[in-house]
């Protein structure tokens, strides 16, 4: 089959709709990087150009499409204990952060990917103060990686970084077709909630109340423009407790964006 080539025109077709609907901002530098990444789905879908599959995504009611350009355009990179630092930094400050808050918190994981960030509080949690009251919310767009997120297995690699420790007191080793695979507790997934939800176009007023104490949004409002990372930030100050922090990733910041937050360490915001 001949290669596939995106015109400026189809670009800005796509560039348009990821934008309005998975919230992602595409430079026109990155024509090249969607000719690619799209270029598989149309041969595979069988279609003979961009546009045709431009309709198809358009003319999708079920939001599979969608979906699934989302994971052709963003990463779904993840490990367990991503940014040593961070959890450094909350285990200093856990016991302050516990007094305040009565033995209770409410952690929201913004961008879950497939599952490792939510994981990690929940045994960090378990190490640091095992009797506490804690509910984690664990969101993302794609359906895909919730579902993975939901099972909670994990292959021998992604399980490595973690060590025996964490493998003997958290996990069971499990033979999944005819490979080592790592399933996490029971007495940990119970605290967590794993939701569908798309931090750009997603309904905040489903939260109502609800309030948290610590949100991690890490590694994904890298992908974003300051518009909507601004917009983004503003409903997270508003979500969180006074005191509550905001965790993001070691590449992202909030600089040039203006907010009530004040810096507290690399990546690590707080409300106050
Ligand atoms: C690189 S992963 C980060 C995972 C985890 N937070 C971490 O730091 O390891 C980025 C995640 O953001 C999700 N994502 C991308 N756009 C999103 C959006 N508009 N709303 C919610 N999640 C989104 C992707 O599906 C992906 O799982």
């Amino acid at each position: 089959m001949e290669r596939l080539t995106l015109s400026k025109k189809e670009f800005t077709l796509f560039k348009d709709y990821i934008y309005e609907h998975i919230g992602i901002s595409l430079g026109e530098q990155k024509i090249y990087l969607v000719q690619a990444r799209l270029a598989k789905r149309v041969k595979q879908l069988g279609l003979n150009d961009f546009t045709a599959y431009y309709h198809v995504l358009a003319n999708d009611k079920t939001g599979e499409e969608l979906e699934y350009l989302s994971s052709l355009i963003s990463t779904n990179v993840t490990s367990f204990f991503r940014e040593s630092k961070q959890w450094e930094f909350w285990k200093t400050h856990l016991p302050a952060m516990m007094e305040k808050k009565n033995q209770k918190l409410r952690i929201w994981s913004a961008a879950c990917s497939t599952g490792e960030e939510p994981y990690s509080i929940a045994m960090f949690l378990e190490d640091n103060a095992p009797h506490i009251d804690v509910k984690i919310l664990a969101t993302d767009v794609s359906p895909r990686v919730l579902k993975e997120a939901n099972g909670g297995i994990y292959s021998e690699k992604s399980a490595a970084s973690l060590g025996a420790t964490y493998l003997n007191k958290y996990f069971k080793k499990q033979r999944q077709s005819d490979v080592n695979v790592y399933g996490i507790n029971e007495s940990l997934k119970k605290n967590i909630v794993f939701r569908g939800f798309n931090l750009v176009t997603g309904n905040y007023g489903l939260f109502g109340e609800k309030k948290f104490d610590i949100i991690f949004c890490r590694n994904v409002m890298i992908y974003f423009d300051k518009p909507t990372q601004t917009a983004l930030v503003e409903k997270f100050y508003k979500m969180l407790h006074k005191d509550g922090y905001l965790f993001i990733g070691s590449s992202e910041a909030l600089t040039d964006i203006k907010t009530g937050f004040k810096s507290r360490s690399a990546s690590i915001y707080q409300k106050v």
